[in-house]
């Protein structure tokens, strides 16, 4: 673990054998941790575990890799991570496809109240407001279309699978359907069955990528949803 990731406070442990560390949120997400230390706050209490802390951890490291290579504004990139799920709506609410706008509309705020000029509010509120899926938008901003990419590589792969899964659980829905989980005599129902997301969304979700390096990422994570989804087929089809 580095130095960045971990306080360590000179006093000792009340034990006296270890000194005490103290891990903070916000140093996560060097070198802005001042900015996550102010922003972080505005998502709540991170009650769904598929988009928590650990959640926007990822996404900020695969936006540093993507920035990295594409370049940007590693600011507006960060701000825009931060408060890319700070309205969060059920996966299964009429409402979902209101949440990214909510979300740009209380990121504006936000920004406006640290004293962000427009032109840099406007970069990030309409990058968070087209990141998402069901938003159906496309990033205007090359800082958009990081975040967009970031988020979406936590979509896919193993983490991805483990997310598709996490959020079955929470809806309540079935594995898979007991007769037909290829879903060849019947209408795909990812409400209803965890394995029809994969071909209703996760394995489409490769070929929307806005960035020549989120494509790279997309596409190796792409081989792991894939052998997941076949090899989850073949363990349970008659
Ligand atoms: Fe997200």
């Amino acid at each position: 673990m580095s130095a960045r990731l971990v306080r360590q406070i000179a006093t000792r442990h009340p034990t006296g054998l270890a000194p005490k560390i103290v891990l903070m949120p916000s140093d996560r997400f060097t070198p802005h941790e001042e900015l996550a230390r102010v922003l972080l706050p505005a998502n709540g209490d991170f009650d769904d575990g598929s988009h928590d802390l650990s959640h926007l951890t990822r996404v900020w490291k695969n936006a540093r890799t993507i920035h990295a290579e594409e370049g940007g504004d590693l600011e507006l990139i960060a701000a825009a991570v931060l408060l890319h799920d700070c309205v969060q709506i059920a996966k299964d609410s009429p409402e979902r496809a209101n949440a990214s706008r909510l979300a740009a509309q209380k990121a504006r705020q936000l920004l406006a109240s640290l004293g962000w000029v427009s032109d840099r509010i406007d970069t990030v509120a309409e990058a968070i407001e087209s990141h998402s899926f069901s938003a159906g938008l496309q990033p205007a901003s090359l800082e958009g279309r990081i975040l967009q990419d970031a988020d979406r590589l936590d979509a896919i792969g193993f983490t991805g699978i483990a997310r598709c899964f996490y959020t079955a659980g929470r809806m309540g829905s079935s594995l898979y359907h007991p007769l037909d989980p290829h879903g060849e005599t019947r209408p795909l129902n990812d409400s209803a069955f965890a394995l029809d997301h994969f071909p209703k969304k996760l394995l489409r979700l490769s070929n929307g990528f806005q960035t020549e390096t989120g494509r790279r990422l997309a596409h190796e994570r792409e081989r792991a949803l894939q052998a997941f989804y076949d090899g989850m087929l073949s363990e349970i089809s008659e």
